[in-house]
């Protein structure tokens, strides 16, 4: 037998940036992230989700002036891939598809950038076409929503759906840079603007007492889109995810803990019944719920706390009934959740807020209770 133990290190860093008007002439943050790939023009193709094109009309004019201003750093490859927003552009093919296309046609190379304008959804499926093309183009991700500013466009991992399931096809890679650009948020319809908080509640319950005490007492300043909550929710969220990949010890999560997945087993599940009518925040919403009534059911949290987190739930505006729960198959939606897992089902809950254990074994019973709870609105008290 002859073995050689193959092993080596790769060393992953890029800039997550929170500013405003970053496509003003002056602003160098863009400028600055190019540059990082040594001396320009460096060739940047960018994709922008319609939807945010729609809401901010004068986008491609204000990049191509950005461009033109700074052409020693960027060269704009026009026109730019305007892509469908939302889920339809991880469920067809025809987004990623383009976006390969594209780059044959213009040639574009493993030293070019794209540029990614949009939604969690639009950032998910072009972070793949880009990860999967030449295997690895330069990727810029400028999330436009509260969700892809403080989860979704800021870490390793990108997908799109296949055949009905969600995320199923998909790759770790760490992007060249991420720019959150709040002014994108101001056009966010309110539903997509409530959606994005679940992720820093959820961060906040699992990892951070004292950010879920501020979320819970600012709850309405966040219903309201108060801009300086709402930037410090989205900030101390993004901050607690960054940390959590740095650190874990798993940033390609090869191990069976998913702690970031508080209350995600379900809220998969329950996109897909809905058909993606819920969005992937609001899901995520009615999971948190779920996993807190059975860590209160199981005794390991106190009511106090329970209550704390479906006032900060229905505080910041989510609605905790839904009819998709309805067709919950709560047995499959383990099972499914432990084959994603590769075997091992390990399921996040609540020992406090701020503090989480992870467990193998879940009471299908008793989480039909909670799911009662949820479906008939009366939580335990
Ligand atoms: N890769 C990850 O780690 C990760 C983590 C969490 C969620 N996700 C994925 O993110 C997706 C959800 O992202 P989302 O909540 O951003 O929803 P989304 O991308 O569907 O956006 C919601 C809607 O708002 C529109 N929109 C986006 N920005 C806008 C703006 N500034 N003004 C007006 N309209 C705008 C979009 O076109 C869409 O219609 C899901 O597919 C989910 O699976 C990925
Ligand atoms: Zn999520």
């Amino acid at each position: 037998m002859y073995q050689i133990d193959q092993s080596f290190v790769m060393n992953y860093s890029f800039p997550v940036c929170f500013d405003r008007d970053t496509l003003a002439p002056e602003s160098t943050v863009l400028t600055d992230i190019v540059s990082r790939a040594g001396v320009g023009p460096h060739r940047v193709l960018p994709v922008i989700d319609k939807n945010v094109l729609e809401a901010h009309p004068d986008l491609v004019e204000r990049l191509q002036f950005y461009a033109d201003v700074h052409n020693e750093v960027i060269e704009l490859i026009e026109p730019p891939l305007i892509v469908r927003g939302g889920e339809i552009s991880k469920s067809d093919p025809v987004e990623v598809d383009e976006f390969y296309q594209r780059t044959q046609t213009q040639n574009i190379d493993r030293h070019s950038f794209a540029l990614v304008i949009g939604g969690g959804a639009v950032v998910d499926a072009i972070g793949y076409a880009a990860a999967t093309a030449h295997r690895g183009i330069r990727l810029i991700r400028m999330p436009t929503t509260v969700l892809a500013q403080n989860d979704a466009g800021i870490g390793v991992k990108n997908a799109i759906n296949y055949r009905g399931r969600k995320n199923y096809l998909g790759t770790f890679a760490a992007p060249f840079a991420v720019i959150n650009d709040f002014d994108f948020l101001n056009t966010l319809p309110p539903r997509d603007r409530v959606s994005g908080i679940a992720e820093a509640i959820k961060v906040a319950l699992i990892r951070d007492g004292e950010f879920f005490t501020w979320l819970h007492k600012n709850r309405s300043a966040l219903a309201d889109f108060s801009q300086q909550e709402t930037e410090y929710m989205i900030t101390r969220c993004a901050e607690l995810h960054l940390n959590h990949i740095r650190s874990s010890g798993d940033p390609f999560e090869q191990g069976s803990a998913r702690p970031l997945d508080f209350g995600h087993w379900c809220a998969h599940r329950l996109e897909e019944i809905s058909a993606s009518e819920l969005r992937h925040g609001e899901a995520v919403a009615i999971g948190i719920a779920l996993d807190s009534i059975y860590s209160f059911l199981k005794g390991m949290i106190e009511l106090p706390t329970l209550n704390r987190i479906r006032e900060t739930l229905e505080g910041v505006g989510f609605n905790l009934t839904h009819r998709a729960l309805e067709s919950l198959d709560i047995h499959k939606a383990l099972e499914d959740f432990r084959e994603h897992l590769g075997g091992k089902l390990c399921i996040t809950l609540l020992t406090q807020a701020g503090a989480a254990i992870e467990v193998n074994e879940i009471d299908h019973k008793a989480m039909e209770t909670c799911r009662q709870h949820l479906l008939e609105g009366v939580w335990p008290h």
